[in-house]
């Protein structure tokens, strides 16, 4: 499918020297930098270009030369014995580090290179060892080298580069960490290809075919079309689809990595949100072909989970509709029954997250989930409230939340926890149904996760409002969250089996 415009990078681990690196591209601590630049026979440029640099964090200075490698990227500030001050000396805090990294990232993703070394045992950081850093440091390669190309005539150059390799002493955590990045990288492309589309290509059939391609020995493939849906009672759902000419698709991807119950991860798939009957403004509403990011973003996950072959057992549902206005469109007032049973009350269709996402939450259920979450770009009130840097995160469950929370910090993919309190349920108060689907102009996020909540009480459950994080307006999607979940799911849950030989 168009989803995978054809970008593979690879990542590779490797020991010994700085200097014996064979790739186009080797990059190092300005610390070690002098050392490695006399070893490659530059010593004397680089004494040089040092010398009339800046010594700081995120700072570059590039060397170029003859052979492999033929270009130095020394990057970082050099705190060691020369320096003279002691506080220098301290280790990178894990923000600094991820400054020279995303600064070095950016500056191979420039250069005309297929391959790169990164030497990392130069930098320090505190309280972290080299399978954070080699995880870190593969991200920012990663987020830095990707290109939006699928309908580009003229494909966007940089990027060239295919190969990237890990040089560590600790060999055995640099190959765990190439591979779950590897992997990782993998599902963040599924994601951030599938969240580029536009919406004419990409429709809940669209999603669905895209989903198809995560089918293995170990993962199967199920896609519920309106008239399974229907015959379910999956009213709410239905009510989304039934104004557009595409018809909406309920996807579910069942990852046997392990026996036993799994963690359900839940997206919102609105291929596009024109609002309904309740139309939106046509200013920006391009920017609502991102609604189907948290579809992309359990579905990158999913991919990932394959890829890594995690000892999980993993199910994503992708709930997959378009919002149009219509003659069959829903209308104001209408009410419908959803497939817990509850009547709702649609007086906004517009708030049409909710409502794919009810329907799907429980039909959740059938897998006896050990954990749910639901992953959707749900309201402009979460934009408002935390902007870009954070996902909104709601639970039913603290566990949930703090491993959730810990995931989302150690990917540097930030969730920031907000209240799920009894005060705010009222605001759904419904005279005519057993609730609407708006609460009203106050606490929008939180009265949509309200909303969710009611249909999440069979299982410990998390959602997250990723409106504001999932894309960037007119740059397109950032992946977000897959980081942080594949993290999550990484370090186990709840007597979900973990992974040895992490640091
Ligand atoms: N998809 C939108 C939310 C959204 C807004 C995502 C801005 C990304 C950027 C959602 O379906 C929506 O329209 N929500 C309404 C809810 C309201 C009608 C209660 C909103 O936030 O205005
Ligand atoms: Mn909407
Ligand atoms: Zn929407």
């Amino acid at each position: 499918t168009l989803a995978n415009s054809g970008r593979t990078m690879k990542y590779t681990a490797k020991t010994g020297s700085a200097a014996s690196a064979s790739s186009a591209c080797l990059v190092v601590h300005r610390a070690a930098a002098q050392e490695t630049a006399d070893a490659l026979g530059i010593g004397a440029q680089a004494r040089l270009a040092l010398a009339g640099t800046k010594n700081e964090v995120g700072a570059v200075v590039k060397l170029f030369r003859e052979g492999k490698p033929s270009r130095l990227i020394m990057v970082g500030k050099d705190g060691g014995k020369d320096s003279g001050k002691e506080d220098a000396k301290k280790p990178y805090s894990e923000a600094q580090f991820r400054k020279d990294m995303d600064a070095a990232a950016g500056a191979v993703a420039t250069l005309d290179v297929a391959d790169a070394t990164l030497a990392m045992d130069g930098f320090a950081v505190a309280d972290r060892g080299l399978h954070w850093k080699a995880r870190t440091a593969l991200a920012a390669v990663s987020h830095a080298c990707y290109r939006v190309n699928a309908h580009k005539s003229k494909k966007t150059p940089a990027a060239k580069l295919r190969r990237v390799s890990v040089l560590a002493e600790d060999r055995a955590a640099a190959r765990l960490a190439v591979r779950q990045s590897q992997a990782l990288d993998d599902g963040l492309a599924f994601a951030k290809n599938l969240g580029n589309q536009p919406p004419n290509v990409c429709n809940p059939t669209f999603v669905a075919e895209t989903a198809q391609s995560l089918a293995d020995d170990d993962t199967t493939v199920t896609v519920l079309d309106e008239n399974e849906m229907a015959e379910l009672g999956m009213g709410a759902f239905l009510s989304v689809s039934q104004g557009s000419e595409t018809p909406g698709k309920l996807v579910i991807v069942d990852y046997r990595g392990a026996k036993g119950p799994p963690c359900v991860l839940v997206g919102k798939g609105i291929t596009f949100d024109t609002g309904g009957i309740s139309l939106k403004p046509s200013g920006g509403m391009g920017d609502m072909k991102f609604d189907m990011s948290g579809a992309a973003a359990v579905l990158g996950t999913a991919k990932a989970a394959i890829g890594a072959k995690l000892p999980i057992r993993l199910v994503a549902i992708a709930a997959a509709a378009e919002n149009m206005p219509s003659g069959r469109a829903t209308r104001p007032s209408d009410i419908v029954t959803t497939l817990s049973g509850q009547t709702v009350e649609i007086l906004n269709t517009d708030a049409e997250g909710r409502l794919v996402l009810c329907d799907a939450l429980t039909y959740a259920e059938r897998f006896k989930p050990k954990a749910v979450v639901d992953v959707a770009t749900l309201t402009g009130a979460q934009v408002v409230a935390l902007g870009s840097p954070a996902s909104a995160l709601y639970a039913n469950d603290d566990a949930l939340a703090e491993a959730l929370l810990a995931a989302g910090q150690a990917a540097h993919d930030r969730l920031w926890r907000m209240p799920l309190w009894d005060d705010y349920q009222k605001q759904l108060k419904s005279a005519f149904a057993d609730m609407k689907n708006i609460g009203g102009r106050e606490a929008g996020s939180i009265t949509a996760a309200c909303f969710l909540s009611r249909f999440a009480k069979a299982f410990p459950w998390a959602h997250l409002d990723i409106a504001g994080t999932a894309y960037k307006s007119g740059k397109g999607s950032t992946g977000r969250p897959v980081a942080a979940l594949f993290e999550f799911l990484l370090n186990g849950f709840d007597g979900l089996e973990k992974p040895t030989g992490r640091s």
